[in-house]
């Protein structure tokens, strides 16, 4: 089991990794103007990677046994989550104008960095806790 454990783990990360670069990729691209963030095949390989990091994410939290509502970072990390998938739509499609697409990007990468820090130091405050 704690093989396994550390095997999901490890899986999680690297999703999270793979999951900011073509968040990241795909946000530069719309700032560009081309067309291939918004097309089918990057919508759909996003949610995929997407879908198995929160997968992966529900996982590890089932096996810790661990309550949101008592473990504040684990509850600080699900709200940014939220806070994270809004301020990337705007970033992507729903804001208008293309400032405010770079505004919301740059606003959704710190959220995610600071979803990083929660989890690496298991303090609700993240960075904002050194
Ligand atoms: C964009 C979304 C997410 C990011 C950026 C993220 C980031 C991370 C990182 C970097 C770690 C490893 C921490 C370490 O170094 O020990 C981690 C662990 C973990 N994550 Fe996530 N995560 C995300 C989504 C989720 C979701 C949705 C859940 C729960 C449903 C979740 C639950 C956990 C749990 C339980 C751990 C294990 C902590 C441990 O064993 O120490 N994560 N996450």
């Amino acid at each position: 089991m704690p093989n396994l454990y550390a095997a999901t783990q490890h899986t999680h990360v690297a999703l999270v990794v793979l999951s900011v670069v073509l968040f990241a990729l795909r946000w530069v691209g719309v700032l560009a103007n081309a067309r291939w963030p918004l097309q089918r095949r990057a919508r759909m390989l996003s949610m995929g990677i997407d879908t198995a990091l929160l997968a992966a994410g529900a996982t590890l939290w089932w096996w810790l046994q661990i309550h949101p509502l008592h473990q504040h970072w684990l509850g600080a990390k699900l709200v940014l989550l939220v806070v994270y998938i809004v301020l990337g739509s705007f970033a992507l499609k729903r804001a208008r104008r293309w400032w405010g697409k770079l505004l919301f990007g740059l606003l959704a990468l710190a959220v995610v960095a600071q979803m990083v820090a929660i989890a690496q130091t298991r303090n609700p405050l993240g960075w904002l806790g050194l």
